[in-house]
């Protein structure tokens, strides 16, 4: 039987976007809590240096989850020979900065694709197997950026915030079945993201190694919503209309240096 709780851990665990950042260290504490590993990213030289850090058990499977049909073949792929995944972290994930009309249309389908997509489809498959099973825990790696509109970097907050209320709808539907399901919203990491987004790393960022430790014991023990960093928690009683704002002048001031 597996114990969550107890962070005891038998089966795999399928860790999106593990190649680096946030999803890299969450697979590596994973690993060490006994969980093998199947991980995933486009860039396979990338994803067997990433399993050669983590140790252990850990298989790696190249996938674009920007391209329709991957997310399945993924999941295929990592339940092959009976393999049971007991833990999905949908983590893989990119943004876009710029007033939105001029954010290529092609970067946005890219987006919605990967963070919202792809994540769904992911999460179908796990939890049609999980809840006849009885147990698994999932997490979809949203955002902080999911509590409210995000002005210059709009498609990103809407593919979080359709993934944070698609997460909460199924965590209640699972429920019954013994299957958790947790919303991970962090707010900025010290990763490659905002430059891969074109967007300059803000002041405060977090090192994806503490998000990962605060994260993972919480979505292995079923919570709901997990932010981590106490300011972010606190924001997150600000109410969504003053955050708007505040958000879109750090971005524009952001944008210009
Ligand atoms: N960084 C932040 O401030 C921040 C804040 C809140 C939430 N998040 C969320 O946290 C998650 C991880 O972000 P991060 O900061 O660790 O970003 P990152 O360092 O850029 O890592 C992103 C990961 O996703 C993979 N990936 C990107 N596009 C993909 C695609 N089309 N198909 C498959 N894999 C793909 C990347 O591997 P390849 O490039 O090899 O494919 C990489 O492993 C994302 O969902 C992000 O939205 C980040």
């Amino acid at each position: 039987m597996r114990n969550f709780n107890g962070l005891s851990a038998r089966g795999a665990a399928l860790v999106t976007g593990a190649s680096r950042g946030l999803g890299f260290e969450m697979a590596k504490k994973l690993s060490a809590l006994g969980f093998d590993l199947v991980i995933t990213g486009r860039d396979g030289e990338a994803l067997s240096r990433a399993a050669e850090a983590i140790g252990g058990n850990v298989s790696a499977v190249t996938a674009d989850l920007s391209v329709p049909g991957e997310a399945e073949r993924l999941y295929a792929a990592a339940t092959s020979g009976g393999r049971e995944i007991s833990v999905l972290i949908n983590n893989a994930g990119l943004g876009a900065s710029g007033e939105a009309w001029t954010v290529p249309a092609a970067r946005d389908a890219e987006i919605i694709s990967v963070n919202a997509a792809s994540a769904l489809i992911l999460t179908k498959l796990f939890l049609k197997d999980a809840a006849k099973r009885g147990f698994g825990a999932l997490c979809n790696v949203c955002s902080v950026g999911a509590f409210q509109p995000g002005p210059y970097t709009a498609s990103y907050y809407a593919s979080k915030s359709f993934l944070h209320s698609y997460t909460l709808a199924c965590r209640y539907e699972v429920k019954k079945y013994g299957v958790t399901v947790t919303s991970l919203c962090p707010g900025p990491l010290d990763t490659d993201f905002f430059r891969l987004a074109g967007a300059a790393k803000p002041a405060l960022s977090m090192s994806a190694e503490k998000a990962a430790d605060y994260a993972v014991k919480r979505i292995l023990k079923g919570r709901k919503t997990v932010v981590p960093g106490v300011l972010n928690r606190l924001a997150r009683l600000v109410p969504a209309g003053v955050k708007t704002k505040v958000i879109a002048k750090m971005k524009r001031i952001q944008n210009s240096e």
